[in-house]
């Protein structure tokens, strides 16, 4: 376990294009923005708009001179923007990305899910697995990512070991399952599970906190790393189980809660079945009392009318993980809907249903699903509005998801889903830095990128008569299309640079 990290030894002003969502409907485009970081991690300022004339001006205004101060100045096809918020991913499945897509959710569950998550019970295989699987959901921009372990308590503590080392902001859980499950792959009882539960919480509250002058008892500013109940789903946790989870629950508001909902029909048809006495799925876990305000539900396809109000009424999130919902042909999630009904949402790889660990996948796939739910509603008459006649909260229920909403889903939607967004999901001072250093260059290597070269070796300052804010715009639209790791050059957690590929490259 590595020592405490001290705080940075700078302050640190990045000057250059910055990309920060406001919003589900709007972003900010600022071609040169000049952002402070305080030597904690965390956002002193913001000045949108300093022509590079100006940069030493404004920061001797702001009384920052001498050799403390760090100047990053970015170059051209690189900007800035909030690191991805991973909502709902399986690290001990990573192994399994690309196989089993011929079955639907619980025969995939049982032929390749619980197979190799059964493997996890080998402590050195579960280490082994886990520093790669953690250094790739990093280097693919994830600086907040809610991961599902194992059953098993040793090889998540090692999970949440090496996420700590790493210096990633994570919430970990280990699974609870106590029926249900393959006789080498379940837990003995409520008891014992409850009792690793509570092993695992006391474990990761004893990681070494960051060093800051911030008051030590608001965890979400002292810790990275947090631990989050995870009752697999209803189908693998008897009644007592979810009660002992609702009353660890109860004692404390701000422990998190993960699990999946409505995902597959028969998985939804099982559940009802074994809880006969509940109305709905989402009443299952509400009789336990295990819905409110730091919820996080993954997929959420198929729910009832009641049942979203239901959860708008507890304040749970929603993790979408379109990825996986085409790959197990679950079906889709109704993102639109519960976004106009004040649903929060986020993104979810759920690696292995979901085949990729990056969010870019995940954006892609939820743009795709969008446009699927777009022509159901109204198939042979989808009436394409053109983008600048999208008005301000015009509502989004069966329509395609603009870009402004994608990019919320990915960061400030996701910090919602978690109930983080006073730390993360956008630049704002008082944040940390969770950050992405996007290159968009043909240096980044990655050709599907058509960067800003071309233009410029024929002397042409932007393409098409674009302005500086509508060029960034499209370079923004370009990664969250066509980018993937290549195009991420640093990963900021806390202020600290903790992967991308120009880390990579200055590793011995
Ligand atoms: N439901 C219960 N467990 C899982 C899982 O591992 N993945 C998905 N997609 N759904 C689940
Ligand atoms: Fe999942």
């Amino acid at each position: 376990m590595s020592a405490a990290r001290t705080h940075l030894s700078s302050t640190t002003v990045f000057h250059g294009a910055l990309v920060n969502p406001l919003d589900l409907h709007s972003y900010q485009a600022l071609p040169h923005a000049l952002l402070c970081v305080d030597p904690y991690g965390d956002i002193a300022w913001i000045e949108p708009h300093v022509p590079d004339a100006l940069v030493q001006d404004v920061m001797a205004r702001k009384g920052l001179v001498g050799d403390d101060v760090q100047v990053v100045q970015l170059k051209k096809g690189e900007f800035l923007m909030p690191g991805f918020i991973d909502t709902h991913t399986h690290a001990p499945q990573v192994p399994n990305m690309g196989a089993g897509q011929q079955y639907e959710l619980l025969d995939w569950l049982e032929n390749v899910t619980f197979p190799m998550e059964s493997r996890f019970s080998d402590v050195d295989f579960a280490r082994h697995t886990y520093k790669t699987v953690v250094r790739r959901v990093i280097d693919s921009g994830t600086t907040t990512c809610c991961y599902y372990g194992t059953l098993h308590v040793e090889a998540t503590k090692v999970l949440a070991d090496i996420i700590h080392e790493y210096g990633q902001r994570a919430f970990v859980g280990k699974c609870n399952m106590d029926r249900n499950s393959p006789d080498n792959y379940v837990e003995p009882s409520a008891e014992a599970s409850v009792q690793g539960t509570k092993e695992l919480l006391e474990h990761i509250r004893g990681l070494p906190p960051l060093t800051s002058p911030r008051p030590a008892h608001d965890t979400d500013r002292s810790q990275l790393v947090h631990p989050i109940l995870t009752p697999r789903f209803a189908i693998s946790c008897t009644s007592p189980l979810l009660t002992s989870l609702g009353q660890i629950a109860a004692s404390d508001r701000s422990l998190r809660i993960q699990t999946h909902i409505s995902e597959n029909l028969s998985e939804i048809a099982f559940t009802k079945s074994l809880f006969p006495e509940c109305s709905s799925y989402a009443d299952v876990y509400d009789k336990h009392g295990l819905l409110r305000h730091n919820t996080v539900l993954a997929h959420a396809v198929h729910l009832e009318d009641e049942e979203i109000a239901l959860l708008k009424e507890r304040g749970c999130g929603i993790s979408h993980c379109p990825t996986s919902n085409f790959n197990l042909r679950s079906g889709i999630c109704k993102v639109g809907e519960l976004l106009d009904r004040g649903i929060k949402v986020g993104l979810g790889t759920d690696v292995s249903g979901g085949f990729s660990p990056s969010i870019l996948a995940a954006i892609q796939h939820a743009s795709i699903a969008s446009k699927v739910v777009s022509f159901q509603h109204q198939p042979g008459h989808a009436i394409a509005v053109p983008h600048h006649l999208f008005v301000n909260h015009s509502p989004l229920a069966n329509k395609q998801l603009p870009i402004p909403a994608l990019l919320h889903l990915a960061t400030l939607g996701g910090a919602q889903v978690c109930d983080l967004q006073a730390r993360v999901g956008s630049f704002a001072p008082g944040k940390a830095f969770d950050a992405l250093l996007v290159s968009v260059s043909s240096a980044a290597g990655n050709p599907a990128v058509w960067g800003v070269e071309v233009d410029e070796a024929l002397g042409i300052e932007r393409g098409m008569g674009m302005s500086k804010e509508q060029h960034l715009e499209r370079m923004l639209e370009a990664f969250m299309f066509c980018g993937d790791d290549r195009n991420i050059s640093r990963v900021y957690v806390q202020g600290r640079v903790i992967g991308g590929k120009e880390w990579a490259a200055s590793q011995p």
